[in-house]
C-alpha cells in the first residue's frame, strides 16, 4: 500500500489519511454487525425516497408500498434511514411488546432547535429527565383537568361559543369556534386564562397555530440536507419566527406566574411545574434542579398547550363534517343526548357513561380522520427486532396509525362512517378494537388521552344539545385532508348551525 502511494505526489498527512480511510473502511465492513434490515423501495443517494412523497401524503404512500414490501419497510428521508410499521400487529409489537426499545425520539436538527436541545416531553429522547417531566405533567394534568375542573372548563368554553353560533345567520366555518374551545380549555388548565373570539391574544394564538402547520408542513429540508442550515430555507425562517413568538408567549405567561407564585396555593398546570422547581431549590437537590430548568418549564408547558389544542380542534372539525353529512347518525346522537343532557347547566362527567352512541361517533371520527396519521416519530434506544427483521439502535420509526385505521382486513366497509362498529349488542361501548389507536400506545402514549376522551364526548354532546348541523344546500362534502401528513386537517368547509327547540 505504502509503495503505491509513494508514486503519487501526496503530502504525508494526505497519505496517512488515505491509509487510515482504507483500513477504517475495511475494518468497518469486517466487523460491522450484519443486520437483516426490512426491505423497502429504491432510495436515491442523499435524497432517499422524499420525491415519492410529493403529491401523496406519506401515510398513504407507505400504505401503498405494503403491497410490495409487507408491513415492515425501510424508507429513507434524505439520508436518514427509517423503518415504517404499517399494520396493527407490528405497531403493537413495537409499542406494547417491546415498549422501551422503541420509546426514543429522533433528535434531528429541527427538533433540537425547537426544544431547547431536547428538553421537551414530546420531542425529548427517552431519558431520566424526560421521565421526570412526563410524571410531573401527568400528575399536574390529573389535578387540573379531571373531575369537576374538567366539567367546569368544558361548560365555560361552550358557553363562550354557543351564543356566537346561535347568532350566526349564514353558514360558517366551525374551525375558529372549535379553536376557541380548545384554546380556552388548555389556557384555563395551563394559565387560568380564557378568551373571547375577538380578543387580540386569541387572534394571535390562532395565527401561531395555523402558521406552525403551514410552515412545518411535511418537514424541513434542513433536517436532511445539513449544508442548508448555513443558509436556511424560507420555511425554516418562517417556522423559527413562529416558534420564537410561541415560546415568547409561554415565557410571558410563566413570568407572570412567577411574580405571583405561592407554594401554598397552586392555581394551575404552570404553577405545579414551578412548585416542583421550587421544591428542588429549597431542598438543595442539585440533580433535580438541573433537570427542572427554566427551559424545561417553558418546554413542558408548551408541550401541553401545543399538543392539546391542535388535536382537539381538528377532531371537532372532522366530527362536524361527518355529522353534517350523516343526518341519520346525527339524529341518533340528538336522541341520546336529549335524554341525558339538560339544555343548560354544567356538563357533568357522569353523562359520559350514558352517551355510548356519542362516544362511538367520536371513535369513528378519530378512526376515519386519524388526525395524527403517523403518530410522532419514535426512535430505537437499542438494537432490537420486529419479527425477524433487525432494527438497529437509533433508527427513526414511523407508526402508520392511519393504515391501521383503514386496514380492510380489520374493518368492514372501511371508508364508511359507521359508529355502531364500536358498540356491543346492548348498545354499550364494546371493548376497544386493537386496530384503533389514535392516541398511540406504550411509553409514549398520548399524555392527554385520559383528558381528551371525556372532554371530546362532553363537547360534542354540548354542541349537539343545542344545534342541528348540516351542509349548505347543494354543497357536497369533501373528506380529503390537506397537509402532507403530520396532522390531517379537513379542507375549509362551512356548515349551517340550526338552533334546536
Ligand atoms: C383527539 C385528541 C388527541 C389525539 C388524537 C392525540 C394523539 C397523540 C399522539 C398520536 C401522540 C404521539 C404518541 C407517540 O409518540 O406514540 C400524542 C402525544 C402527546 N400528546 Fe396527544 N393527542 C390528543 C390530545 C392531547 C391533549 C388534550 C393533550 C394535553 C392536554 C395531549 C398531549 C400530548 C403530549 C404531551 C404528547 C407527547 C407524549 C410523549 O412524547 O411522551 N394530547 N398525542
Amino acid at each position: 500500500m505504502g509503495g503505491i502511494l509513494s508514486y503519487v505526489p501526496l503530502s504525508l498527512t494526505t497519505q496517512t489519511l488515505m491509509v487510515a480511510a482504507v483500513f477504517g473502511t475495511t475494518a468497518y465492513y469486517m466487523f460491522r454487525k450484519s443486520y437483516r434490515l426490512p426491505p423497502g423501495p429504491f432510495a436515491l443517494p442523499l435524497i432517499g425516497n422524499v420525491l415519492s412523497f410529493k403529491g401523496t401524503p406519506m401515510y398513504q404512500k407507505l400504505a401503498e408500498w405494503t403491497k410490495t414490501y409487507g408491513p415492515v419497510m425501510t424508507v429513507y428521508l434524505g439520508p436518514i434511514r427509517c423503518v415504517a410499521l404499517n399494520s396493527t400487529e407490528v405497531v403493537l409489537e413495537a409499542l406494547v411488546t417491546k415498549q422501551a426499545d422503541f420509546a426514543g425520539r429522533p433528535q434531528t436538527y429541527s427538533t433540537l432547535k425547537f426544544s431547547d436541545g431536547g428538553k421537551s416531553i414530546a420531542l425529548g429522547d427517552y431519558h431520566a429527565t424526560w421521565r421526570l417531566h412526563r410524571k410531573l405533567a401527568t400528575k399536574a394534568l390529573r389535578h387540573f383537568i379531571s373531575g369537576n375542573q374538567l366539567e367546569q372548563r368544558v361548560t365555560d368554553s361552550l358557553a363562550k361559543v354557543i351564543p356566537l353560533l346561535k347568532n350566526a345567520k349564514d353558514p360558517i366555518n366551525p374551525h375558529e369556534y372549535n379553536t376557541l374551545v380548545g384554546v380556552n380549555i388548555l389556557c384555563g388548565v395551563c394559565f387560568g386564562e380564557t378568551y373571547d373570539v375577538d380578543d387580540a391574544m386569541f387572534k394571535n394564538m390562532i395565527h401561531l397555530f395555523d402558521e406552525f402547520l403551514n410552515s412545518f408542513g411535511n418537514g424541513l429540508l434542513e433536517d436532511i440536507i445539513p449544508p442548508l442550515r448555513l443558509c436556511p430555507t424560507g420555511k425554516m425562517k418562517q417556522l423559527t419566527k413562529v416558534m420564537d413568538e410561541f415560546f415568547g408567549l409561554m415565557d410571558t405567561f410563566i413570568d407572570e406566574h412567577r411574580k405571583t407564585f405561592s407554594p401554598d396555593h397552586c392555581r394551575d398546570f404552570t404553577d405545579s411545574i414551578l412548585l416542583a422547581q421550587n421544591e428542588a431549590i429549597e431542598e438543595g437537590d442539585e440533580l433535580t434542579k438541573s433537570r427542572i430548568t427554566d427551559e424545561h418549564i417553558r418546554q413542558t408547558v408548551g408541550d401541553i398547550f401545543g399538543a392539546g389544542i391542535d388535536t382537539t380542534r381538528f377532531t371537532l372539525d372532522w366530527a362536524m363534517l361527518y355529522l353534517a353529512t350523516s343526518p341519520e347518525v346525527q339524529s341518533k346522537v340528538h336522541e341520546e343526548v336529549d335524554k341525558v343532557v339538560p339544555k343548560s347547566g354544567t356538563m357533568l362527567l357522569s353523562y359520559r357513561n350514558q352517551l355510548p352512541y356519542t362516544e362511538a361517533v367520536l371513535h369513528e371520527v378519530m378512526r376515519l380522520s386519524s388526525v395524527v396519521p403517523l403518530s410522532l416519530p419514535h426512535s430505537t434506544i437499542c438494537d432490537t427486532k420486529i419479527g425477524d427483521y433487525d432494527i438497529p439502535q437509533g433508527t427513526m420509526v414511523l407508526l402508520n396509525l392511519w393504515m391501521m385505521h383503514h386496514d380492510p382486513d380489520k374493518w368492514t366497509d372501511v371508508e364508511d362512517f359507521k359508529p355502531e362498529r364500536f358498540l356491543d349488542e346492548t348498545g354499550a361501548m364494546a371493548p376497544k378494537p386493537d386496530s384503533w389507536l389514535p392516541f398511540s400506545a406504550g411509553r409514549r402514549v398520548c399524555l392527554g388521552e385520559s383528558v381528551a376522551k371525556p372532554e371530546l364526548v362532553l363537547l360534542l354532546a354540548g354542541y349537539m344539545r343545542q344545534f342541528k348541523i348540516s351542509l349548505p344546500d347543494g354543497v357536497k362534502p369533501d373528506f380529503e385532508a390537506i397537509g402532507g401528513g403530520f396532522v390531517r386537517t379537513p379542507k375549509p368547509f362551512k356548515v349551517v348551525f340550526e338552533e334546536r327547540d
